[in-house]
């Protein structure tokens, strides 16, 4: 049985209900972010289960966990930073800027800390592209922009939110 269905069974049908039936594959989006909310990431089991349900391939939504920066296909750190480097915000310093963090982190973008805490990530356009150097924030569900970035600026409201998630578990 799809382990998804058998664990939230009220949830699942709730959103295969929402789409004609011949129009499962509308329902993967929502499908994911239940998958995700457990364990932070979606894993290939996971996957397949949203496939089944959706009546698609494993492969379309392996492919929309890839395109969407909100959803992740592995464990990583508890505070996410996505640093865009697209075009415009290169042409706005993005890269030295990322290069910078990740030498103030000492890990290289797609790490994370030895300690578990944060993870660099470079992704595509998020829409602020006049505002470079930025980063997108991930805390759990907790999302933020932050933009016209400094990577001293960056460094020191990531010390202040890594005191704050680490004094949050204890
Ligand atoms: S190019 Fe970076 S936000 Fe658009």
């Amino acid at each position: 049985m799809n382990s998804l269905a058998k664990k939230y069974p009220e949830e699942t049908a709730r959103i295969l209900a929402q789409y004609p039936a011949d129009q499962k594959r509308a329902a993967i989006i929502p499908l994911l972010h239940l998958t995700q909310q457990d364990d932070g990431f979606i894993s290939i089991a996971a996957m397949n289960d949203v496939a089944d349900l959706a009546d698609v391939s494993v492969t379309d939504v392996a492919s929309i966990v890839g395109y969407y920066t909100l959803f992740h296909d592995h464990p990583e750190g508890k505070i996410r930073l996505q640093v865009c480097t697209d075009v415009a915000c290169m042409l706005r310093g993005a890269r030295e800027y990322l290069t910078a963090l990740s030498k103030g982190l000492g890990i290289q973008p797609g790490e994370t800390t030895p300690d578990g805490l944060v993870t660099l990530e470079e992704v595509k356009c998020l829409a602020a592209c006049d505002h470079a150097p930025m980063f997108q924030s991930q805390i759990g569900d907790m999302i933020e922009y932050h933009e016209n970035q400094t990577p001293e600026k960056t460094l020191d409201w990531l010390r202040s939110m890594s005191a704050s998630v680490k004094g949050g578990e204890s």
